[in-house]
């Protein structure tokens, strides 16, 4: 039966859902990281994460909220559902739960030629402010840059 209609559902995630986060990070990214690295970044006070479920899993969003800065860690949907305006409602429950927080500012990196990603951040305001150069390493050994991107929060 096809999924495609029914409702996106955000389910906030911790360290004992690290698997899930691994496994979609793993269909999203060549360079994805391993289970021990999702089990890492929750044990960093102020970490959180959201899965998007209808009811299969779609996308996720990892995100850090330190005072008043808030940091995306990650965020990815799997291939055969984007374009569905998941990331979006991934993104804005970040947003959303870092302002509640009392964050004034978020920010992410993303790398440079990214341009689905780019779009989707500079929908939301982020803005670029600054580049890692060869920051990412690819698979064939070679590096290519991350832009740094700031979006001021409400
Ligand atoms: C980037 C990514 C998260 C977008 O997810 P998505 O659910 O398809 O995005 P949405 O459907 O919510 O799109 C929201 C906006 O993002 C932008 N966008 C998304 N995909 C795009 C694409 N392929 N090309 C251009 N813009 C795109 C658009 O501005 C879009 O708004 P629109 O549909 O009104 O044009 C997804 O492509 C992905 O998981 N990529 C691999 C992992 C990755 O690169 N993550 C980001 C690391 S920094």
């Amino acid at each position: 039966m096809s999924t495609k209609n029914k409702p996106i559902l955000l389910r906030p995630v911790t360290s004992d859902q690290a698997e899930l986060l691994t496994g979609i990070h793993r269909q999203c990214f060549t360079n994805y990281w391993n289970l021990d690295a999702f089990s890492d970044f929750f044990t960093v006070a102020g970490t959180y994460a959201l899965v998007a479920e209808s009811p299969l899993p779609k996308g996720m969003v990892v995100y850090r909220v330190l005072y008043e800065q808030a940091d995306i860690i990650t965020i990815a949907v799997l291939p055969e559902h984007r374009r569905q305006g998941v990331a979006r409602m991934l993104l804005a429950e970040a947003i959303r739960n870092a302002t509640e927080k009392g964050c004034k500012h978020m920010f992410l990196d993303v790398e440079d030629g990214n341009n689905a990603a780019i779009s989707l951040y500079e929908g939301f305001g982020f803005r670029h402010i600054s580049r890692r150069k060869l920051y990412y390493r690819q698979k064939d050994g070679s590096f290519t840059d991350a832009l740094v991107m700031k979006c001021k929060l409400a």
